[in-house]
This record gives C-alpha cells, structure tokens and sequence, in this order.
C-alpha cells in the first residue's frame, strides 16, 4: 500500500510545475514555506486515485438521486477536489492557496478504511 499512490503524486507534482512554470518560479521563490501547500495543491489537482467505489449499507440520499442498500456508488475524488462551491478558482493550479479553511484529506478517502499513511505521506 503506498506505493503506486506515492509514485503518482510526486510524479504529478513534478509534472505540474512543469506544466505552470509561472508556479513554478513562485514556489522556487519560498520552497519551505510552500512546500505543504504545494503538496496539498498537487493532490488536489490531480489526485493519485481519481474515486473510490463504496457499497450502500443504507437508503440514502445523494442530492436527487436514491442509493438503497447493496448498491454500489463511485464517489469521484477528482470531482470533489475541482467543486466551485468549495474551491475558489478550482481549475487552477495555485501552490499558494490558502488551506485554512480548505479540506486538504479528500484524496486520502473517507470512513473507516482511510489511507492509513495519510500523515506520512
Ligand atoms: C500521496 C500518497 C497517498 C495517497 C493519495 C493515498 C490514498 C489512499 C486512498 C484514497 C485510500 C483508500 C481510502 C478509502 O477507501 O477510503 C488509501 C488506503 C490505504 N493507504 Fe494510502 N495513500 C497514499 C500513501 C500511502 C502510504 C505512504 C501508505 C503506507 C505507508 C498508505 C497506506 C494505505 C493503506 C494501508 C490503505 C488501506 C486502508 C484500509 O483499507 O483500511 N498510503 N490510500
């Protein structure tokens, strides 16, 4: 476990700022001091495991939609990260945003099999 998500997120790191070189400089100019927020940024951006499937254990509501129990759901990560309701500017790369009030632990999934390497990681 680890592996494969570890390897994709340095290597989309590496990619992106590439990619944004405009990013790029303004992360070289503070590396310690954006180097969490690059990271969260990164994960955010182009989350390692794009979703994950999860089995409905009761009726539940998603927005309009009814999921009864045994139905299979894929909850999309990579949508959750680019919601315009929770990010400002979500489709921008941004190694300064401001994670204050941010969720930073959507690519690391939800409930009780949440990535145990979350913090080393
Ligand atoms: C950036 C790096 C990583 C990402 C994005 C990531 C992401 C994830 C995700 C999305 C899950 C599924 C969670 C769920 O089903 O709700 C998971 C599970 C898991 N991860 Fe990670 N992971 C990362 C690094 C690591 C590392 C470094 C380790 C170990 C040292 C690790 C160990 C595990 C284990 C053991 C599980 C299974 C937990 C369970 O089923 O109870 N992960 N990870």
């Amino acid at each position: 476990a680890g592996i494969g998500t570890t390897i994709g997120a340095i290597g989309n790191t590496a990619y992106l700022l590439d990619r944004y070189p405009e990013q790029k400089a303004r992360f070289l100019s503070d590396p310690e001091g954006l180097a969490r927020s690059l990271a969260a940024e990164s994960l955010r951006f182009e989350s390692p495991i794009s979703g994950l499937w999860r089995t409905c254990s009761r009726p539940t509501r998603i927005g309009d939609l009814d999921v009864e129990p045994g139905e299979k759901a894929f909850a999309v990560i990579s949508a959750a990260n680019h919601d315009p309701q929770v990010f400002d500017r979500p489709d921008e790369f941004l190694v300064e945003r401001d994670w204050a009030n941010l969720p930073m632990n959507l690519p690391f999934g939800q409930g009780i099999h949440f990535c145990v390497g979350m913090n080393l990681s």
